[in-house]
């Protein structure tokens, strides 16, 4: 049975959610779901913006059949070529062979590479700037390259202030009925979600997002932009400027918040415990902003998504191995890989005959941009004791004094 939602009088968001997925790109687990977005234009002629992902594949060409009753689809706007959008092309093609293909010159290299059958003659390929009239509405496209694959673009509706802006302003987290981020708890309920999926899918890219943001305010002019219909999550209508700030700080690696997120790895609880008493000292000292994460049982891309969110980082490591214990490890690898930056670090290190794990570690954030290290640390042997209790106090102090000024 068709489930579709009207957008505006007539844009139709026709895409789908998917439950049963685990792990979103087989990497990140998803325990509320995830929707593909995908819309209709109905025009002069009729338009479809993206596809889905073939979990949902049913469900997605029973929505577009509902919403055109009848009529032909005249054209398909790719913005993202990623599997997760781009899986049921071919399904679209089967159905509506006369089809008419607008994406960027990229894309087209993309869908061969994957396996499309496009024939060359369907294919209408769009630069940045160019615009394509459909009737009453007027598409301007605009290159976003590497947000966060090469090909990417969005599509703006100068008509009515349409944007669809492809993977930016997405989030994990099913619909599940509802479409509009006013019809949610958004800040309560989805904020976390939607950090998550921009950090551990787009993090990286911050500049190139910044280049988009930065497009959509010099080319569109943000005040243009009455609607955000993201390739996941909700559709802004309300409100743009609260998701759009959120971007600016995830985009410049700015913390959202002044805070400490401490992260430990402990093979047996001590560094646990270490963890833990900083974290007393911490508030003895006014400083209740905290969080405490083990690394072994927090999956990495939840960890990310916090470090986008605070300001202060304190790493509690027990050495393995004679390195650095290997979930950590992952961690500093994913902050790597991220590009992370702009962040205080405080670092602990345990090891019951040669800890290492705090140099190490150093050795590791010392490779990201612009992070602040603190000199105060706490190295432990085997377990806190009464005389590492003056390195914790001054460790608490540093970060203190660091947060609250
Ligand atoms: Fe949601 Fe980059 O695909």
């Amino acid at each position: 049975m068709h489930n579709f939602r009207k957008v505006t009088d007539d844009l139709f968001w026709v895409g789908a959610n998917d439950h049963r997925l685990a792990l979103f790109e087989n990497i990140h687990p998803l325990y509320h779901g995830v929707s593909y977005n995908a819309y209709v234009l109905l025009d002069e002629k009729t338009v479809l913006f993206d596809t889905a992902d073939w979990a949902v594949g049913r469900q997605f060409i029973e929505n577009i059949q509902a919403v055109l009753a009848g009529r032909p689809l005249d054209y398909l706007v790719i913005n993202h070529v990623e599997p997760d959008h781009a899986a049921s092309i071919e399904e679209i093609l089967l159905r509506w062979p006369k089809v008419k293909i607008i994406t960027s010159p990229k894309a087209v290299i993309l869908l061969h590479q994957f396996g499309f059958p496009i024939d060359a003659k369907q294919v209408e390929e769009v630069r940045e700037g160019d615009t394509k009239c459909f009737g009453k509405h007027t598409i301007a496209f605009v290159a976003a390259p590497m947000v966060h694959w090469p090909e990417a673009m969005v599509s703006f509706d100068t008509t009515n202030g349409v944007l669809f802006s492809a993977d930016a302003f997405g989030s994990f987290r099913a619909l599940d009925g509802k479409l509009f981020a006013d019809e949610f708890d958004f800040d309560g309920e989805w904020l976390d979600d939607a950090r998550r999926y921009y950090t551990n899918i787009v993090g990286k890219y911050g500049p190139q997002v910044q280049a988009l943001l930065n497009k959509a305010s010099n080319i569109v002019g943000l005040d243009n932009i009455k609607y955000i219909c993201p390739l996941h999550g909700p559709v802004w209508r309300k409100d743009l400027g609260y998701i759009i700030d959120k971007y600016v700080h995830w985009a410049t690696y700015e913390p959202e918040e002044k805070g400490v997120m401490i992260v430990y790895a402990s093979m047996y609880g001590n560094t646990e415990t270490a963890a833990e008493v900083l974290a007393s000292k911490l508030a003895d000292r006014g400083v209740t902003n905290t969080r405490l994460y083990d690394v072994s049982s927090t999956h990495v891309s939840y960890l990310i998504s916090d470090l986008f969110k605070y300001s202060h980082l304190v790493l509690a490591s027990v050495t393995y191995n004679l390195g650095i214990f290997p979930p950590m490890h992952n961690f500093l690898t994913d902050m790597k890989a991220l590009n992370l930056q702009k962040r205080t670090v405080a670092l602990v290190e345990n090891g019951s005959w040669a800890p290492r794990s705090g140099a190490l570690m150093r050795e590791e954030l010392e490779k990201l941009k612009n992070m602040d290290i603190l000199d105060d640390g706490v190295t432990m042997a085997s377990s806190l004791q009464e005389q590492n209790l003056a390195d914790m106090d001054a460790l608490a102090d540093a970060i203190a004094a660091s947060v609250l000024k």
